[in-house]
C-alpha cells in the first residue's frame, strides 16, 4: 500500500543541509528563526499539496472538504482552493475567511451544534452550499431565517450513528451520549417536520462524524453501513431519496514513533468498497460521498520553532529546559496529554545526549510541552523544532499571560513567505477600552 504523508513524523521536504542544520521546504530552520523570531509556526507547502493530491487520487469519487477548524488562515485556504478542495466550517469567522480567500461557497458545509441566528443568516447570504443541521431548535430557526429571505436552505441531517471512538478502538452502541446531532431514534421526527412544516428546508442527505485521530479504518465501514441503512429506511417510510452522505473527518497522524496511522489509500479502498457493498445490501443508488479531513491534511506539514532559554536540574529529579512558547501556542499537551516529537534544528558539535523535559514559558506547572525526550545536550539559544504542529495548534492558540501569538511562514523551494504576522504589544491592547471615568 502506498504510504502517505500523514504516516510520517516530519514534512516530506525535511533534510539535514550542508551546514548540518535542519531544512524544510528548502529553508534552513535556523535562518527562519533568525529572520522571523521564535516561536514560529512553519508550514511546508509541498507536504500540504502532496496530501491533498493523495486524497484526490485515493478517493476520486469523493468530495473532500477540509475541516477548517484544524487550521484556518487565508493563505492556507488559497492553497486548498487551488487544489480543488471544499471546506467544512463551524463559525462566521471560518465562513468569512474561506469566502474572502476565494472558496467556491457551493463547496462549503456549515457544521456545529449551536449555530447562532447571525451565523445562519451569514451562511445563507454567502451562499454556503450545505448546512448540516444538528437539532430540532436549529431546524426551526433556519427555516424561519430562510423564509424571511425567500430562500431554500440546502441541508443535511447530522446524526449520531452510535459509534464510539477511543482513537485506537471503537464500539457500536444503540445510543451515544453526545451533544452533536440527532439520535438515531429522532431522525424520523426531524424528517417529518422537514417534509411537512419546514417548507424552506431542502434535505439532501445525512452527515456524521465519529471521532478524531482515528487509526482503525473499519470504523468507516460501519459508519457507511449505518448511514446507507437509514437512507433506505427513510425512502421506504417517506419516499424521499437522499443522495448524499458526509462521513466526517478523523484520520490520524503520526505524532511519535509509536503512532501508526493508516495510509490515505487504505482509507480510500475501504470507503469505496463499503459504499458499494452497503448500497447493494440496502438496494439504494450509491450516494454521493463527502469527507471532512482536518488533521491528516495539515498536521504533518507544520512544525513549530522555539528558542531554548533557561534550564533547571531538579536535585535527584528531572532536568527542565524551557522554551519561549508553550501552552498558549500549543495547548494540546496540557489539554489532552498529547505527545510530540522534537529535534534540535541547529548543528551540534557534541554527540552527547541527555534526557530533558521541555517546559513552556507560561505560568502553570502543567505547561510542559514534552515530558522526557532524549536530545543532544542543550544550550541557551538552540532552536527546537517540534514536529506535527500544523493542526489544532494555531487554531487553538490563546493570549494566555498576555503573550503575543506567533507568526506563521509558508516555505517552498527555498522561499519563505510570512502568512500570519506576529502579534505586537499594540495588538494586545487594541481591543481594550478604558471608560472615560477612569481616565
Ligand atoms: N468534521 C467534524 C464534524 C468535526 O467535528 C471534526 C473535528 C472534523 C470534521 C475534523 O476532524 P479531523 O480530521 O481533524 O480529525 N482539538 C482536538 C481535535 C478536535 C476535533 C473536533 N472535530 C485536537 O487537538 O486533537
Amino acid at each position: 500500500m502506498q504510504t502517505t504523508a500523514n504516516q510520517f513524523l516530519k514534512p516530506i521536504t525535511t533534510k539535514i543541509n550542508h551546514v548540518n542544520n535542519i531544512e524544510i521546504g528548502g529553508c534552513d530552520l535556523v535562518e527562519l528563526a533568525d529572520k522571523y523570531a521564535t516561536p514560529l509556526y512553519v508550514l511546508d507547502e509541498k507536504t500540504i499539496r502532496q496530501i491533498a493530491n493523495d486524497y484526490k487520487t485515493a478517493l476520486p469519487e469523493v468530495n473532500i472538504m477540509f475541516a477548517s477548524k484544524a487550521l484556518c488562515t487565508s493563505a492556507l485556504t488559497k492553497i486548498l482552493v487551488s487544489e480543488g478542495l471544499g471546506f467544512d466550517v463551524v463559525s462566521s469567522g471560518e465562513i468569512y475567511t474561506v469566502y474572502k480567500a476565494g472558496a467556491d461557497m457551493r463547496k462549503v458545509l456549515f457544521n456545529g451544534n449551536n449555530k447562532s441566528f447571525d451565523e445562519l443568516n451569514l451562511a445563507l447570504d454567502f451562499g454556503v452550499g450545505r448546512i448540516s443541521t444538528d437539532n430540532f431548535y436549529e431546524l426551526a430557526l433556519l427555516n424561519t431565517i430562510a423564509q424571511s429571505k425567500n430562500k431554500m436552505a440546502d441541508i443535511l441531517l447530522r446524526i449520531t450513528p452510535g459509534i464510539e471512538c477511543h482513537t485506537h478502538e471503537y464500539i457500536q452502541t444503540g445510543h451515544l451520549d453526545s451533544k452533536f446531532g440527532f439520535d438515531l431514534t429522532q431522525i424520523d421526527e426531524a424528517v417529518e417536520l422537514i417534509l411537512n412544516e419546514y417548507t424552506n428546508l431542502k434535505l439532501h442527505g445525512l452527515h456524521a462524524h465519529i471521532g478524531s485521530q482515528i487509526f482503525e479504518t473499519s470504523i468507516y465501514k460501519d459508519e457507511i453501513d449505518i448511514l446507507c441503512g437509514v437512507i433506505s429506511r427513510l425512502d421506504k417510510k417517506f419516499g424521499i431519496k437522499l443522495e448524499e452522505i458526509n462521513i466526517g473527518g478523523g484520520l490520524g497522524v503520526k505524532y511519535t514513533e509509536k503512532d501508526e496511522p493508516p495510509s490515505i489509500y487504505e482509507v480510500g479502498e475501504i470507503i469505496t468498497d463499503s459504499l458499494k457493498k452497503s448500497s447493494e445490501k440496502y438496494n439504494i443508488p450509491s450516494p454521493k460521498i463527502f469527507i471532512e479531513p482536518g488533521r491528516s491534511i495539515i498536521s504533518t506539514a507544520g512544525v513549530t520553532l522555539y528558542t531554548i532559554g533557561s534550564s533547571k536540574q531538579v536535585p535527584h529529579g528531572k532536568k527542565y529546559v524551557s522554551i519561549d512558547g508553550g501552552m498558549a501556542d500549543n495547548p494540546r499537551p496540557s489539554l489532552y496529554q498529547a505527545k510530540y516529537y522534537a529535534e534540535i534544528a541547529n548543528s551540534k558539535e557534541t554527540n552527547q545526549t541527555e534526557k530533558v523535559t521541555i517546559g513552556g514559558r507560561y505560568c502553570e506547572s502543567g505547561d510542559v510541552l514534552i515530558n522526557e525526550i532524549e536530545l543532544p545536550k542543550l544550550e541557551e539559544g538552540d532552536i527546537l523544532c517540534v514536529y506535527n504542529t500544523g493542526a489544532y495548534n494555531y487554531s487553538m492558540a490563546s493570549n494566555y499571560n498576555r503573550v503575543q501569538k506567533p507568526a506563521m511562514v509558508l516555505v517552498n523551494e527555498g522561499n519563505s513567505d510570512l502568512i500570519v504576522k506576529r502579534e505586537t504589544l499594540e495588538d494586545l491592547i487594541a481591543h481594550d477600552i478604558i471608560p472615560d471615568r477612569l481616565k
